[in-house]
C-alpha cells in the first residue's frame, strides 16, 4: 500500500537523513526505525508542526520524532520526556550533541510541564488510563499560550479491521515482547478526543492518516483559543 501525497504538507525529511542521525545506534534500534517508517506516517506528521519555537514531546521514546522535527527545521527547540530510562539513554546517545535538543527522564502524568509553543504526544496516550490522559491534556492546555498548538497522534477506533489489527500488534509489543511500558490500552474514538480537546479550550482539526497503512493512525491538531 502507498500513502497519498498531501500537497499542503509535503514530506520534508528523508529516512536516510534520520538513519544518519542514528548511525551510532545498535542493530535492534536501527531495525526498529526501519519498521516504524513502514508502518507509521511519522515522516508525514513533521510538516504539521510549527517550524520554530519551543516544543515538548511527551513520551518521546528513543527520540525519533524529535530527530525528525530537528531535521525538518533546525530552528525548533525541543525537549523530549519519557518514562523509560533505556529509551532516554538511546536518545541521548544518538542525538545528545544536537543543539537545543534535550531529553529528560520523567512520568508525563507527574512532571511539571514547562511553558512551550507546542506540545506533541505521539502514540503515547493509549498506554495511559483515561483519567490520567485527561489530566495530561489539561496540563498541556495550561502550559501553552493562546494560539499554542497541541499535536496528538493516536490510533482511531475505525476502520474496525485496522483497529483490531492494531490491538493484536500492540498486545505483542507491550505484553509479550515488553517493547513498550504499559499493561493495557485506553483507546478513544475520534469524536471522544475531539470533544475532550474542545472542552479544554482547543479548536481541533482532525487529520486521518491511515490511508496506505494497516493501522488506524489519526492526528489531532489542537490550537488553544
Ligand atoms: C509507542 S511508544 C512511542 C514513542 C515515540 N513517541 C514515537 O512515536 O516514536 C510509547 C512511549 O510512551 C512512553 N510512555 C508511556 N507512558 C508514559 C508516561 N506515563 N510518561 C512518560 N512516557 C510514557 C513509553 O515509555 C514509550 O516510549
Amino acid at each position: 500500500m502507498r500513502a497519498k501525497i498531501d500537497p499542503l504538507h509535503p514530506v520534508r525529511v528523508t529516512r536516510k537523513a534520520v538513519l544518519g542521525l542514528f548511525r551510532e545506534a545498535g542493530p535492534l534500534m536501527r531495525a526498529y526505525l526501519r519498521v516504524k517508517f513502514r508502518i507509521c506516517p511519522i515522516l508525514r506528521m513533521e510538516a504539521y508542526i510549527p517550524d520554530k519555537g519551543m516544543i515538548v514531546d511527551l513520551g518521546c521514546g528513543n527520540g525519533l520524532f524529535a530527530a525528525i522535527l530537528k531535521l525538518g527545521s533546525p530552528a525548533r527547540e525541543i525537549v523530549g520526556i519519557d518514562l523509560d530510562a533505556r529509551k532516554i539513554a538511546e536518545a541521548r546517545k544518538s542525538l545528545g550533541n544536537i543543539p537545543h535538543l534535550d531529553f529528560r527522564l520523567g512520568d508525563v502524568a507527574a512532571v511539571t510541564y514547562p511553558p512551550a509553543d507546542v506540545y506533541t504526544i505521539i502514540d503515547v496516550l493509549y498506554l495511559i488510563p483515561f483519567a490520567a490522559q485527561e489530566r495530561i491534556l489539561r496540563m498541556c492546555a495550561a502550559a501553552l499560550p493562546p494560539e499554542g498548538t497541541l499535536v496528538l497522534k493516536d490510533m482511531d477506533k475505525k476502520p474496525r479491521r485496522k483497529y483490531a489489527w492494531n490491538a493484536i500488534q500492540e498486545t505483542l509489543a507491550v505484553k509479550i515482547i515488553g517493547f513498550t511500558l504499559g499493561s493495557r490500552f485506553y483507546f478513544r474514538s475520534r469524536a471522544d478526543y475531539a470533544a475532550l480537546l474542545e472542552s479544554l479550550g482547543f479548536a481541533v482539526d482532525i487529520v486521518p492518516l491511515h490511508k496506505g497503512y494497516w493501522y488506524p493512525h489519526i492526528l489531532f491538531i489542537a490550537r488553544k483559543k
